[in-house]
């Protein structure tokens, strides 16, 4: 599953490259915003399909190795900025031809034990992305019980939130590491089907310290004032919160007239792609053009 590229980092596997890749249809001298850098593979695919130039984010500054050997490759035709793509305002200052977000974690954070976004190793309780202001061990630290089970069931939508939040501030003193934690909601919720029963409180817990769905909507609010004509937007979003907020923003912007859904429906990965990568299993992508 891991590769490696020039800058020794693991790479990750784009999903749904080759759909955003159409959808976008980049051209020569045509401008788009990557606001979710990560390995580079949109970035990529984007400056190799056309002469065209792309502005790129990302909060992880373990990234920026990899720009740097883009802004090499891709003399003229890349910057990247270590940042969050809610500033998409002040990154920008023209207007671009397109923007493409490819939400949450890459292969690389989540397969690094030292970030601590997986239930699967001991890794310190962090699961911070970049550019957070607490980590998730802080987060279980300072938040009441009410406040934590109200986070783990607004953003992990998890039905043991209030046992969950009950039992983490019960055994606070002996939650050391991303083991420790899972093993305590495991007992909260027990077995259930294939999916390890600490999913949900994971992902609640990641989703809050990286402030991500304030972050998507703020991109979102913003992204039309820095569009031309025609100028398209594209979001592949890996769970149902994100996508909803995706879903019915992009249905008010074509209530006022002014853009047209590219996506009728979301499109969704191959049987191929689901058959080589799995994290593609729950990606969907969406996207609306300025009339
Ligand atoms: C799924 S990966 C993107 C992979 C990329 N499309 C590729 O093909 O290699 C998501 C990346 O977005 C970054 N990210 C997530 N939320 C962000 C935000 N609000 N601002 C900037 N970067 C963000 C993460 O750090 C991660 O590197």
């Amino acid at each position: 599953m891991q590769e490696h590229n020039d800058s020794d980092m693991p790479i990750h596997r784009s999903v749904l490259l080759r759909e955003v890749l159409e959808l976008l249809s980049p051209v020569d001298g045509g401008v788009y915003f990557d606001g979710t850098f990560g390995g580079g593979g949109y970035s990529r695919a984007l400056l190799e399909s056309a002469n065209c130039s792309i502005i790129a984010c990302d909060r992880d500054d373990r990234v920026v190795a990899i720009a740097d050997d883009f802004g090499k490759k891709y003399l003229g035709r890349f910057t990247f900025f270590h940042e969050k793509f809610s500033s998409i305002k002040s990154l920008l200052q023209d207007p671009v031809d397109g923007i493409v977000l490819d939400l949450g974690v890459s292969n690389f954070q989540l397969s690094d034990p030292t970030r601590g976004f997986s239930f699967r190793a001991a890794g310190p309780i962090d699961m911070s992305m970049g550019l957070c202001d607490e980590t998730a061990m802080d987060v279980l630290r300072k938040y009441s019980e009410n406040d934590l089970a109200n986070i783990i069931y607004k953003f992990g939508e998890e039905h043991f939130s209030r046992r969950i939040a009950k039992n983490i501030k019960l055994n606070l003193k002996n939650i050391h590491n991303t083991e420790d934690l899972a093993n305590i909601i495991r007992k909260c919720v027990g077995k259930k089907g294939k999916i390890d029963a600490a999913t949900k409180t994971f992902q609640a817990l990641r989703i809050f310290v990286n402030r991500e769905l304030e972050e998507l909507e703020k991109i979102l609010a913003d992204s039309i004032d820095v569009l031309k004509p025609s100028g398209k937007i594209l979001v592949v979003s890996f769970h149902s919160l994100e996508d909803r907020i995706v879903k019915l923003f992009f249905r008010e912007m074509c209530a006022t007239g002014r853009f047209a859904l590219l996506t009728k429906k979301p499109i969704i990965a191959s049987e191929e792609e689901l058959s080589s990568n799995s994290k593609s299993r729950s990606a969907k992508l969406r996207g609306i053009y300025m009339l």
